[in-house]
């Protein structure tokens, strides 16, 4: 399962990005916001960000418009390691190095194209484990 989640500025992307998910058969959960009236993004991004906590969801994606308060909020939870990914060579980083369980993405910078190949990056790429074994193991103990 994969949560969803957005800000008022994050809606349009996130439509985009589950109808992709959706397409492609992952099972999606979209937490909302579910229009593009403004809203908070600490909420949404607590609410993916718990989704993933509690292992209801293996994976989220947090989106606001610029992906970085949004970010800042899920990686306020235990257990939670969101990157906000502007390429595809970051969001590989992430899985490789950090094993991100969230992603975070600008809705109003990231254009749609880039967003799902940096998606795509994100799901397809494995945690190398290793010697970042340790430190994402540090993370979770902060
Ligand atoms: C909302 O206007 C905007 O501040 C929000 O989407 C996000 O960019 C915050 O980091």
């Amino acid at each position: 399962m994969i949560a969803l989640a957005n800000d008022h500025g994050g809606f349009e992307l996130k439509e985009e990005i589950k109808n992709k998910l959706e397409k492609e058969g992952y099972d999606v959960v979209d937490l909302g916001a579910y229009n593009e009236e403004s809203v908070d993004y600490p909420i949404y991004g607590k609410k993916c960000a718990e989704e993933v906590a509690s292992k209801n969801a293996e994976k989220g994606i947090v989106i606001c418009g610029s992906g970085i308060g949004i970010s800042i909020a899920a990686n306020k939870v235990k257990g939670i390691r969101c990157a906000l990914c502007t390429s595809v060579e970051m969001a590989k980083l992430a899985a490789k190095h950090n094993n991100a369980n969230v992603l975070a993405l600008g809705g109003r910078l990231t254009e749609k194209k880039l967003a799902f190949e940096i998606v795509d990056a994100w799901l397809n790429t494995e945690f190398e484990g290793g010697r970042h074994e340790k430190r994402v193991e540090l993370l979770d103990n902060m």
